[in-house]
């Protein structure tokens, strides 16, 4: 039995990554394909250092492009790929452009789809994420949902509930396998600041950044804040930044600096009193570590998050940034519970359901 795990982009490495050591443990025989979606040094190799990821057996140097075009890239040169070494198995995670890709291509060749992260729906067709995820749950043969409402999702959708496993968020096991080295890091001596006492933002949604007014009105709010922000810029953000002449907006209060590794990530999420965000892991691990989270979106498939009251979904406009923020300044937040099945079990619930449907033979390797 061979499998192929697929990847592309950031979100994807910090979600396969306990399931391939997981694999190899148990000495399945797995490839690790790259699409290239992401490659400069700190969207890509930065996390597969950290995480303990090994050198993909292939990196297919997708790049760039537009939707079709990365998209179609991916799908074609998977396809040779996916010809070439035939698994019996494909494993695709999360939502990105080269997890569709990857569902696509093995599905076409009949060769059965693995999702982990199936069923999370924001129900806002504008967001590619979510044709990605709905268009990959619906040809997928096993669907590992986060969630329990991620459960509810695919069965409203008519999916058979036997290709349905509520195994919990495999993003929450790379997290707590990792704790320690977060806890230890306390990378916000760096930027001389003190635990709880500032705020961690991230911004990359093409939504946000790529309307000129839209993003003077987050990084104004973000300037102003009663609270440092420190601001880790995505390619995209930067881009948009010196496109549309914001540089200066970038005030000694705002800490705008270069992608952050897992771990530097991680270790400021996890002391900063707030977080502010348009990503979707973000909003989970925010909600894991105990750290508020405001989300600058119309709406979230992280559902499990905001019903918890470990985040709240706010509008990107200057006055409705800064009141959330002034709001939990003054008021705080009551604390919440973690969502059921977010654990280090994951890997392990998924790859037992994996070996007693198809008969996966795995000895465990003492590492
Ligand atoms: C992708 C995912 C998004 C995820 C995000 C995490 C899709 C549709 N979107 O968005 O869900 O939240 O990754 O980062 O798959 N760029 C670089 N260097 C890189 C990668 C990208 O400079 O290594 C720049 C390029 O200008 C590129 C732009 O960022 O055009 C966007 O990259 P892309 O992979 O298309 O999407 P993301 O916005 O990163």
């Amino acid at each position: 039995m061979k499998i192929a795990c697929i990847v592309g982009a950031r979100p994807n490495f910090i979600k396969i990554a306990p399931l391939i050591a997981e694999m190899a443990r148990r000495a399945i025989d797995y490839r690790l394909i790259h699409t290239g979606q992401h490659y400069d040094y700190e969207m890509n190799d930065k996390f597969f250092e950290e995480l303990d990821i090994p050198v993909p057996d292939i990196n297919l140097g997708v790049g760039s492009g537009t939707h079709a075009q990365q998209t179609g890239q991916a799908l074609i040169r998977l396809e040779e790929e996916l010809l070439k070494d035939r698994p019996d198995l494909v494993i695709v995670v999360g939502d990105v452009n080269s997890t569709l890709a990857g569902a696509l291509a093995a599905a076409k060749l009949n060769i059965p789809v693995t999702h982990v992260e199936a069923g999370y729906r924001s129900f806002d067709r504008t967001m590619p994420e979510e044709i990605n995820r709905v268009l990959v749950d619906h040809i997928a043969e096993f669907l590992f949902a986060p969630t329990e409402d991620a459960v509810e999702n695919l069965i409203n959708e008519g999916i058979d509930q036997s290709k349905i496993h509520f195994v919990g968020n495999i993003m929450a096991e790379t997290l707590l396998r990792n704790l320690k080295k977060i806890k230890e890091r306390k990378k916000y001596k760096e930027f001389g600041l003190k635990p709880k006492e500032y705020a961690i933002a991230t911004i990359h949604r093409p939504e946000n950044v790529d309307d000129a007014h839209r993003l003077r009105e987050i990084i104004g709010a973000f300037s102003e804040a009663p609270l440092p922000v420190v601001l880790p810029l995505h390619p995209r953000t930067q881009k948009r930044i010196n496109e549309f002449d914001l540089q200066s907006s970038l005030n000694r209060s705002l800490i705008a600096t270069d992608p952050f590794s897992y771990l530097d990530m991680l270790s400021l999420l996890s002391d900063a009193f707030l977080a502010l965000t348009d990503s979707g892991g973000v909003q989970e691990e925010a909600c894991l570590l105990h750290v508020p989270c405001l989300t600058i979106r119309k709406n979230t498939e992280r559902v499990t998050t905001v019903n918890l009251g470990a985040n709240r979904l706010i509008k990107g406009e200057r006055n409705s940034i800064l009141s959330a923020i002034n709001g939990l300044v003054e008021n705080g937040v009551a604390p919440w519970m973690a969502p059921l099945n977010w654990d280090k079990q994951i890997t392990k619930r998924i790859l037992g359901i994996l070996e007693a449907n198809l008969h996966l033979k795995t000895e465990v390797v003492s590492i």
